[in-house]
């Protein structure tokens, strides 16, 4: 396309987004299982709210716009509070997950120069953990350690001892992971990091607005947040189960003193004036700061706690569901809303080319085979037609249609 030599009506334009629009994905009828994390018409509407006020304003420079500070300032100590960040905490929002876990490596590779001398940095990260932390170890110039899951889909305590090396300036673990909604074992993790003096990142991107609430309703919740001794930084995505839309994440450090040393970047040599800022970003959108304060103010604790209870029950009758077809099975003992399910029988791919085709949006992953689920609250709506659904697939499905069709 190239720019048009005129411009066009303002109703023309909007049809003609929207007709685009109309190929994407069904997330609304609950027909996708991630990217999107519906809760309801009075959360949209709220951060439709939120959105609209802040759409132009630009949250770089505190100083022109405070209201925007307030708030970043109260999203990252209402984050903390859930999540049992201690006094001398610090943190930031920054646009998502990825961008925080960036934050918490760069963090933990300038703490490791500074106190250690470390000029050949490694991070040694579950196999399982989100690829935001290959990308910054690739942005970054620091070696990836992988470490092997066990039978349950957990990192490995002593494959992560035996790759913990004087160079080592992270350990990191999931709460949960994204593929098999397991959660790594932290306080092992954390202890083997802090005994070094290496910084501990738990990723709890997925799980820092959903498993503080599924412990208030009495499940299981193994230990992740800042109770465990040797955490030094985590991420907590409000665009994520804290139902924000898109660009709201939180970065906290148990010291706020390593935030201001390792993660500000502040520059005055240049004409420009001073620059300060926490993140990649240098001009960042407003609205998500907005939006990020008015659900978590909207939604309040009961709120969110209903929410749990929703997406705890739908997980309930999905995972019922499942184990009910001895064809399939699911992988690990997933701790809350997220999970991943294969076949020792079947081909699992062949069965969602048939969901494809019944128009539900399942993501594929390897290692082992398998599909993905990630339940919001609005899926409770779509629960039996999704499983029957999967009964018909697991009876009818064909031979796979080949490896192109599987990974697209
Ligand atoms: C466990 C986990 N960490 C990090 C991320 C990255 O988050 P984002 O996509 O917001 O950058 C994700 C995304 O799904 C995730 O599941």
């Amino acid at each position: 396309m190239q720019l048009p030599k005129h411009g066009a009506p303002r109703d023309a334009i909007a049809a003609r987004i929207r007709e685009k629009k109309a190929a994407d994905a069904d997330w609304r009828g609950g027909r996708t299982w991630s990217l999107i994390y519906p809760a309801g018409e009075d959360v949209d509407a709220m951060l439709r709210d939120a959105n609209d006020l802040y759409l132009f304003e630009n949250a770089l420079n505190p100083f022109r716009f405070p209201s925007l500070r307030e708030m970043e300032v109260d999203v990252v100590s209402m984050t903390g509070g859930l999540l049992h960040a201690p006094q001398s905490s610090g943190g930031a929002m920054t646009s998502g997950g990825t961008e925080s876990i960036i934050m918490a490596v760069l963090s933990a590779r300038e703490r490791a120069r500074a106190e250690r001398g470390i000029e050949r940095p490694e991070m040694v990260v579950p196999f399982s953990a989100h690829p935001a932390f290959a990308k910054a170890a690739k942005y970054l110039g620091i070696a990836l350690q992988q470490v092997s899951l066990d039978a349950d889909h957990r990192a490995r305590v002593d494959d992560a001892e035996r790759l913990v090396n004087e160079n080592t300036v992270l350990v990191a673990g999931s709460a949960p992971n994204y593929p098999f909604g397991t959660v790594d074992p932290i306080p092992e993790l954390a202890a083997l990091a802090a005994g070094r003096g290496i910084s501990f990142h738990t990723d709890a991107c997925l799980g820092g607005f959903l498993l503080p609430f599924y412990a208030q309703l009495g499940e299981p919740v193994p230990p992740f947040d800042f109770r465990v001794p040797g955490v030094t930084t985590l991420s907590a995505d409000v665009h994520k189960y804290g139902y924000c839309t898109k660009g709201a994440s939180v970065i906290l450090h148990r010291e706020d003193t390593h935030l201001k040393q390792h993660q500000l970047f502040f520059w005055d040599r240049w004409p420009g004036g001073l620059y300060a800022s926490f993140a990649m970003a240098g001009a960042r959108p407003a609205a998500p700061i907005a939006a990020a304060w008015g659900v978590m103010n909207f939604l309040g604790e009961e709120g969110y706690l209903r929410l749990a209870r929703r997406v705890r029950d739908t997980t309930r009758r999905l995972r019922e569901g499942i184990d009910a077809l001895p064809q399939l099975r699911i992988w690990g003992e997933p701790v809350m809303g997220v999970f991943s399910f294969g076949s020792d029988t079947l081909d699992v791919f062949a069965v969602g080319d048939v969901m494809d085709e019944r128009g539900w949006h399942l993501d594929r992953q390897t290692g082992p085979d398998a599909l993905h689920l990630m339940v919001s609250p609005e899926h409770d709506r779509v629960v039996d037609a999704f499983l029957a659904d999967l009964r018909h697939a697991v009876e009818h499905h064909s031979e796979s249609k080949g490896a192109e069709a599987r990974y697209s």
